[in-house]
């Protein structure tokens, strides 16, 4: 697929959702990543053409400025901790719907603001849409940590479920990668997929860390959208 392609995929597909799933009077989770800039800019054109009413709750420092930038109304958690809708990118989404998210790092946010939300809908180009989590996403399950539990974590997650886990870097010379929230991230390849339920809550029982990006039993719907433009939903 080429960039094109997927750019054409990733706009589509969020186009398509935001016609589904905004109405007027919504709270709306807005996720992070390149395929919710294209949500974004949706929301904001049919905000202006019905006048819709909708408070967007950011899932990141980008989701913030994605609001404001469009003149969208920002809100937060404590003025609305009930969701109608959240609207999110995926880095893969398996036939049961669950998901591994975090390539952007921001993951945990992004789980708050989905656990509060009536429905979660997932965007995403086609690529991304797979039978088995890691046919096309190589770089594993993104786990977020308390900076000083990195290694004790990862050896624990590889000890415990195998696989690779590595901190990630912004560069050899910037250091690792620092969330929103001041934490690190690891990436855990693993060797093959499992009961994602399970290794969810293996992983989210070792101290230190804050979040997974598995998404299990959180999505309503994702829409994949092709390089033609058009969409196909689950
Ligand atoms: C960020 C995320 C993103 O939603 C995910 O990485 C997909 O990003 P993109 O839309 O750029 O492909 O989970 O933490």
């Amino acid at each position: 697929m080429s960039m094109d392609g997927i750019q054409a995929g990733k706009k589509a597909a969020a186009i398509e959702a935001v016609n589904n799933h905004i109405k007027d009077n919504y709270i709306v989770g807005i996720g992070s990543g390149t395929t919710v800039v294209s949500a974004v800019d949706r929301i904001a054109e049919r905000v202006k053409e019905e006048k819709l009413k909708l408070v967007c709750i950011p899932t990141s420092f980008q989701a913030k400025q994605l609001i404001i930038d469009n003149n969208l109304v920002l809100g937060t958690l404590e003025q609305y901790p009930e969701l109608d809708v959240a609207i999110d990118g995926a880095d893969e989404v398996d036939i049961d719907l669950v998901c591994i998210k975090g390539g952007g790092g921001c993951l945990t946010q992004e789980k708050i603001i989905a656990g509060c939300a009536r429905e979660l809908i997932l965007i995403a180009d086609a690529r991304k849409d797979v039978e088995t989590l890691g046919t096309t996403w190589t770089k594993g399950v993104p786990i977020e940590v308390v900076g000083m539990a990195y290694k004790p974590v990862l050896l624990q997650i590889m000890k415990t479920l195998g696989g690779t886990a590595q901190l990630r870097m912004a560069s050899k010379k910037m250091g690792p990668v620092v969330t929103d929230n001041g934490n690190f991230i690891i990436d855990w390849i693993f060797d093959k997929p499992g009961n994602w339920k399970d290794i969810n809550t293996t992983l989210q029982l070792i101290p230190g860390v804050v979040e997974t990006g598995l998404f299990v039993n959180m999505a309503k719907y994702a829409y994949f959208g092709q390089p033609d433009g058009s969409v196909g939903v689950k």
